[in-house]
C-alpha cells in the first residue's frame, strides 16, 4: 500500500470496529485471513503486492506476542486442486520475511492451505466455520480484497470468535472511504475491463454518486452498441445491451464518457495492424482493441482537472505495447492529478507497476470487486460482521 495523502478517518457510513492496537493479543491464537489471492505460473508466485500488503498485520502480530495463523482462498479451485495450493505463498512470504513462515504447520507465521479446499468455505457453512474458528483465540479481518464475500472464513468464523480489523483492512477502509463521505469534488470514476456484466450493478449505484464516469476497456463497446453504433467484431454482451440503453438514457446518462475514437486491429492478436478509427466508423471485421488517442486525451483533462479519482479496469489490452497507450494515458493523468487518486484491480495495478508509475498514486488498493462495491454503497459483510464485537 502507498500514500502520498495520509488518510487519517474512518468513514462514517462504515460499521464500527476495534483494531489491532485495541486489544492484547500477546501469548494468544490469532487467525488472520488475508487476501493472498495472487497469480501464480507454474507454481511461482509471479505478482506478489498482494502477500507484501498483507505481511505488515502478520508481522505487528508476532511482534505482539501473538501465535499467527494465516488463511486465504487461492483461485476458484473445485475441490482439493493442488495447483492451487498456498505452498508457493508460503514459500514467497518467507522470501520477504526475517521471522520464520511454516506451511499447514510450525513457524512464527503458519500458512493455512486454501480455504476454498473446504466444501463449506462459500456456502459459510457453520460446521466449517466453528472448524476454523476452533482454538482460535482472536480472529483479524485483513482480507479487504475479499469482504465481499460471505464466506466461512471471511464472515462465519467471525461470527463465532471475537474479531477485529486488521491494519491493512483499516488502512484500505479508511483510504476507500474518501470516496464514500463526501468526496472532493470533480470526483471521476474510470472504469475498463472486459465484461459489463461483471460491473453493471455497481455502475448503477455509482453513477448517482459520481460527477462523470469515463468507461474504456472492452466494456465500452456493448455502452456504442447501446447507443446505436457498428462495432465490428468488437467484444459485445448482446444480453446487456438493454440494460446499458437503459443507462445511458436514465437521469444520469450524461455522466456516462465513452470513447470517440477506437484503435482497431485486424485481428485479435499481439501483432496487429494498429488503426485508429472514430467509434461511430469501426470497419467491419476489425476489432477494438484500446481507446484512440483523441479519447485518451479528453478522458486526460477531466481525471486531470478531478478532485477525487477512482480508477479500475486497463483502457485497452495493455500488455500488448501496441495497445498500451489508452491504458498508459489514464495511468499518466491519474499520476499527474493533485486530487485524491485510487487504483483497484489486479490488472490496473499490474499497467501501474508495467508503467513504473505506483508509487504515483494516492492509494493502489488490493481489492478489485471488494473497492467498487463499497464505492457503490454496498455493505460489505466482512466488514459488517466485525460490529458486533464492538462494546
Ligand atoms: C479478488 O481477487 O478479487 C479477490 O481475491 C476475490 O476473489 P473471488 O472473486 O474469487 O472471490
Amino acid at each position: 500500500m502507498f500514500s502520498k495523502t495520509l488518510p487519517n478517518q474512518r468513514p462514517e457510513d462504515l460499521p464500527d470496529y476495534l483494531t489491532i492496537g485495541d486489544v492484547d493479543v500477546e501469548g494468544l491464537n490469532v487467525l488472520v485471513r488475508s487476501d493472498l489471492n495472487v497469480p501464480l505460473s507454474d507454481g511461482v508466485v509471479v505478482d506478489d503486492f498482494r502477500i507484501r500488503a498483507a505481511l505488515p498485520t502478520l508481522v505487528d502480530l508476532v511482534r505482539k506476542g501473538a501465535v499467527v495463523s494465516v488463511c486465504s482462498h487461492l483461485g476458484r479451485p473445485k475441490g482439493r486442486d493442488l495447483t492451487l495450493s498456498l505452498e508457493p505463498v508460503a514459500t514467497h512470504m518467507s522470501a520477504l520475511t526475517e521471522f520464520e513462515v511454516g506451511f499447514e504447520q510450525g513457524g512464527q507465521i503458519t500458512v493455512l492451505e486454501n480455504t476454498r479446499f473446504l466444501a463449506g468455505e462459500t456456502t459459510n457453512d457453520p460446521e466449517t466455520a466453528q472448524w476454523l474458528a476452533e482454538g482460535v483465540d482472536i480472529f483479524v479481518q485483513d482480507a479487504f480484497g475479499s469482504v465481499h464475500r460471505a464466506h466461512a472464513s471471511t464472515v462465519g468464523v467471525a461470527e463465532r470468535v471475537e474479531s477485529i480489523a486488521g491494519l491493512l483492512l483499516d488502512a484500505e477502509l479508511k483510504a476507500l472511504g474518501r470516496f464514500v463521505d463526501d468526496p472532493d469534488r470533480p470526483y471521476t470514476v474510470v472504469l475498463g475491463g472486459a465484461k459489463v456484466s461483471d460491473k453493471l450493478a455497481v455502475i448503477e449505484n455509482l453513477l448517482p454518486k459520481v460527477d462523470r464516469m469515463l468507461i474504456g476497456g472492452a466494456m465500452c463497446f456493448t455502452f456504442l452498441v447501446a447507443r446505436g453504433l457498428e462495432v465490428g467484431e468488437s467484444l459485445v454482451q448482446d444480453n446487456m445491451v438493454d440494460a446499458v440503453r437503459g443507462l445511458l438514457k436514465g437521469p444520469h446518462g450524461r455522466k456516462l464518457i465513452l470513447p470517440v475514437d477506437i484503435a482497431t486491429g485486424s485481428r485479435f492478436s499481439e501483432d496487429a495492424e494498429r488503426r485508429v478509427v472514430a467509434a461511430s466508423d469501426i470497419p467491419e471485421g476489425s476489432v477494438g482493441l484500446d481507446i484512440g488517442p483523441e479519447t485518451s486525451a479528453g478522458f486526460w483533462g477531466l481525471i486531470n482537472s478531478s478532485a477525487s479519482v477512482f480508477w479500475n479496469g486497463p483502457m485497452g489490452v495493455f500488455e500488448w505495447e501496441n495497445f498500451r497507450n489508452g491504458t498508459e494515458q489514464v495511468a499518466r493523468a491519474l499520476a499527474a492529478c493533485d486530487g485524491f487518486t485510487a487504483v483497484g484491480g489486479g490488472d490496473s495495478a499490474a499497467a501501474l507497476r508495467l508503467l513504473d508509475l505506483d508509487g504515483s498514486v494516492s492509494h493502489l488498493s488490493t481489492g478489485g470487486g471488494a473497492g467498487l462495491l463499497l464505492l457503490a454503497g454496498q455493505v460489505l459483510p466482512g466488514v459488517a460482521v466485525l460490529e458486533r464485537w464492538v462494546q
